[in-house]
This record gives C-alpha cells, sequence and structure tokens, in this order.
C-alpha cells in the first residue's frame, strides 16, 4: 500500500489556526444553495475553516486485532486510499502571504511551494483563491487495478462537491473548471508526475478577507514529492484512458454545450421535503461510511427520501455542468409510503417512475458485488451515465466529467443523509453489464457508474474518534 499521505518536502509549512468555529448555516440550506457568514478575519483562518470541511482529516479507526490506527477525512475515497491532493493559489488574501501551496491533511497545514504574484496562466483568472485538485492514481490502483481510474473520478466529484459545499458554508461561491490543457497545468503546478491535474476551482465573494496583492517577484521552492511506495506497477488501461481524455491547448478554446437530458415527471409526486437544523460543520465532519446498515424493519419517511432527492437535483457550478448527464434509478427496500420496487427519479417534476416492483433487496446486493450493504439499506441507487451525450458535447474528455458528475451528487446524497440522522456509502463495486441488464437499459440509455446505499448504519467498533 501506497503511503497515504503526499507532503512537499523541504519547503516552508504555514500554520493553519485550529479550533475555529465551523459554519452554523445548516446542513440542507446550504445544499440547497443558502450561502452561510463564517466571517473570517485573516487569510489563515479562512484557508483553515475551508479546508477543515473539505479535506481535513475528522476522525479514526482503530483495528481491534492489530492496533493499527488509520485517519479519515471529510471527504470520503474508495477503500480510504485517498488519491485526490488539494493544492492551491492564493493572491491578495489578508494576512496570508500570494503563494502557491500544497494542503497537507496529516498536520492541518500549508505546504508554501511558491512565494509571490504568480501569473494566472494557464487558468488566466482574478480569483484571490483557485484550488487546483489532483488525482494519484498509483493511490488507487495498487488495490483496485484498472477499476481503479473511475473511482478516481469519482473521489474527485466527492473532493470537488466537499469544497464547494463547505465555500459555500462559509459564505463564497466556487466555479469548478474541468476543460483545461493537462500538461500546461501540471506544469505550471510543478506537479510530481505521478500526479494528474483534473479539476481547477475558483473562489471568490464577500467573505473571502482580501487586501491588495503582493507586487513581488514569484520564489519558487517547489520542494520535493515524498516517494509514496517503493515500486510501483504500470496500469496500462489507466494510463490510456487518462491520455484519451487529455486536452491539449489547442483543443482547449471553449466548452461545447450539451444537448440537454431528457425530461419526464414520472407518475408518482414526492411530497415536500423533510427538513433539519442540523448545522454545516457538524454534518460535514459527522459525516461516515457506513459500514452496514441495519436491515430489520425500521424504515425511511418519503419525505426524508424527497428531502434527498432534491439536493441531487440543484445546480452543480462547472464549465461541464450546464446539462446533467446522470440519471438516478433507486432501489426502494424500507420507504414508508413507497412500495418495494425499481423506481427512476425525474428531477425537473420531482416525481418517480416505476420500472420495477417487489422486493429488491437480493438484487441490489447482488448487483453491488454481493454486498449485503446495498440489500439492508432503506434504498439503494444506481447512477446511469448518459456517456454518449457527454462525448458528443465534450469528446472522450465527457468520460471524466460523467464522474465528476456522479461523485459530486454523492457527495450530496452523503451530506443530506447525515443531515436527517440517517447514514450513506459509496458503492463503487458493481457488475456492470448485469446492472444493465436488470435494469432493461438500452445502450443508448447510458451506463451505470457509480451505486449508493442509504439507510440506518450499524455502530462501527473500530472508529474511535
Ligand atoms: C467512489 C467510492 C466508492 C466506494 N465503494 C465502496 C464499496 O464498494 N463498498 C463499501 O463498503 N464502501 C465503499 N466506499 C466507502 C469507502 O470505503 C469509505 O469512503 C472509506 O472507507 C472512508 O470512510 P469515510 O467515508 O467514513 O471517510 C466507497 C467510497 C467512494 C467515495
Amino acid at each position: 500500500m501506497p503511503g497515504p499521505f503526499r507532503h512537499y518536502e523541504g519547503v516552508p509549512v504555514l500554520d493553519l489556526p485550529a479550533d475555529l468555529p465551523v459554519p452554523e448555516t445548516p446542513a440542507l440550506e446550504v445544499l440547497h444553495g443558502v450561502s452561510g457568514a463564517t466571517p473570517a478575519s485573516d487569510g489563515s483562518t479562512f484557508l483553515s475553516q475551508l479546508l477543515f470541511c473539505s479535506a481535513a482529516i475528522s476522525a479514526s479507526k482503530r483495528v481491534p486485532s492489530t492496533g493499527y490506527r488509520y485517519a479519515l477525512r471529510v471527504n470520503p475515497s474508495s477503500g480510504n486510499l485517498h488519491p485526490t491532493e488539494f493544492h492551491f493559489l492564493t493572491r491578495g488574501l489578508k494576512k496570508w502571504p500570494d503563494g502557491l501551496y500544497h494542503y497537507r491533511p496529516s498536520a492541518h497545514m500549508a505546504e508554501q511551494r511558491a512565494l509571490g504574484d504568480l501569473e494566472r496562466k494557464p487558468a488566466g483568472s482574478p480569483a484571490p483563491i483557485v484550488f487546483l485538485l489532483t488525482s494519484i492514481a498509483w493511490r488507487e490502483a495498487w488495490k483496485y487495478r484498472d477499476r481503479a481510474y473511475r473511482y478516481c473520478l469519482h473521489d474527485m466529484g466527492h473532493a470537488w462537491q466537499a469544497l464547494a459545499l463547505a465555500a459555500r458554508a462559509i459564505g463564497c461561491d466556487s466555479f469548478a473548471v474541468g476543460h483545461f490543457p493537462d500538461d500546461e497545468v501540471a506544469q505550471f503546478w510543478r506537479l510530481h508526475e505521478d500526479e494528474w491535474p483534473m479539476l481547477i476551482v475558483e473562489l471568490r465573494g464577500r467573505s473571502v478577507p482580501v487586501r491588495e496583492p503582493d507586487a513581488c517577484k514569484t520564489v519558487w521552492y517547489g520542494g520535493h514529492a515524498n516517494q509514496l511506495s517503493s515500486e510501483r506497477t504500470a496500469y496500462t488501461r489507466i494510463e490510456g484512458i487518462h491520455r484519451a481524455t487529455k486536452l491539449s491547448n489547442r483543443a482547449c478554446s471553449g466548452i461545447s454545450a450539451a444537448e440537454p437530458a431528457p425530461t419526464d415527471s414520472g407518475e408518482i409526486k414526492l411530497p415536500p421535503p423533510a427538513s433539519s437544523r442540523r448545522a454545516f460543520g457538524e454534518v460535514a465532519r459527522m459525516r461516515r461510511s457506513a459500514l452496514d446498515f441495519q436491515g430489520g424493519m425500521q424504515s425511511m419517511s418519503l419525505t426524508q427520501l424527497s428531502a434527498i432527492l432534491a439536493v441531487t437535483a440543484r445546480p452543480l457550478f462547472a464549465d461541464f455542468a450546464g446539462a446533467r448527464f446522470i440519471q438516478l434509478y433507486l432501489y426502494s427496500h424500507r420507504v414508508d409510503g413507497l412500495q418495494p420496487g425499481v423506481y427512476r427519479f425525474w428531477p425537473e417534476g420531482a416525481g418517480l417512475e416505476q420500472i420495477k416492483s417487489g422486493d429488491q433487496r437480493v438484487a441490489a446486493a447482488g448487483l453491488s458485488l454481493g454486498q449485503e450493504i446495498a440489500g439492508n439499506a432503506c434504498v439503494a441507487f444506481s447512477m446511469i451515465g448518459d456517456l454518449e451525450r457527454a462525448a458528443r458535447a465534450h469528446g472522450d474528455r465527457g468520460y471524466r466529467y460523467v464522474h465528476f458528475e456522479a461523485g459530486a451528487i454523492g457527495h450530496r446524497l452523503y451530506l443530506a443523509a447525515e443531515a436527517l440522522g440517517l447514514g450513506a456509502t459509496g458503492i463503487g463495486a458493481f457488475y456492470d453489464d448485469e446492472v444493465h441488464r436488470y435494469l432493461n437499459l438500452a445502450p443508448e440509455q447510458g451506463q451505470v457508474v457509480y451505486h449508493f446505499a442509504i439507510g440506518y448504519p450499524v455502530p462501527d467498533p473500530r472508529l474511535e474518534t
């Protein structure tokens, strides 16, 4: 297993203050686009609050038989392997030097890789804070082999939403850019060759404590990327799909508009959503993946399901998210007022269309690689991605965007479930073709890209804090 933390060694490391107040705005409101207000007097406070609620360590687990303890983070990750790294550029933040940084989650600190006013190329943006999220595919591939590329993309979608929602909760807007020339961006940020740039996220807004930018010249410290493992196996199909989805400077002139997704309203109208006042900061930091769900009699309500589905339909702010590519299919096991069966969710009319009736517990678990969690949940999901439409709009790059969207929806499901007193788990392991057959999906209806489950979690004895 490669080391779980990337460090850029030999550079100045800046402290991010601890024990700050976390955003109090209710999580469900933030998920619905309400901006919070957690005023930060200076740049380090702002960055600390932002990262504490999006990328920091939030708990640990201990394996009872060996005593081995490992960290869990605010953003979830397939196998807890965390291929995603957070880099950021700042310009004109109060009491914080302009420069380029890498976030060190193991110590909640910022590694200063460059100091001064970095020219905003190739992102070309005047935003005071610009994040670059990267993936280290090897961190996933040593365990999941070729399939790891998908998990890296899902994890990226989760990390993006973790960041975007934390930003919203402390009162600023974010916009993600997926369409950029990969090699130029990697060069500009001087990434180690095992890190691939995936998303640029710009933050701006009145809550960002700003001053005039520094006028000094750029000084590069760079730093040495730590070696994550003594050996590395090449996964040529991962390198191939990554190459196929890369953009060059020439191909990057503008992003094309995608055809709109098909619409319907579904014959079952969802009731008004349930509400919750649980604060964003608490929900973001308490979110955990359920180990399993209590498969007994306890059901969730249709208003809870309505609230969970509603947050998936809210706009995502990204250059590739003008038209959406994911359609949600639900396996309803125990939802009061909704018969067991398979349903398709139609976001425009907040309705459900019944596809199959009857008990789906064995099918949902079986399709999810035999994982009982998908059968013990109150509701499980298949996210069906319209890869053809994405490719028509964005070429091969569209493959990434469909998975980013799936991860982003997954993150919204996690937070909504937590806010409503339920638990959730992302499920990347499923039998693709069997899902298509079971749902009677014609090839033009898309391909399954992600599974999910929500219910009442069983206690996890390994969880320590
Ligand atoms: C893309 C993705 C795929 C995942 N797939 C599975 C899965 O197939 N089965 C499972 O039990 N958990 C799965 N998980 C949950 C992770 O194991 C979990 O996020 C990780 O252990 C970290 O725990 P935390 O979410 O509580 O921080 C997945 C999570 C993500 C983000």
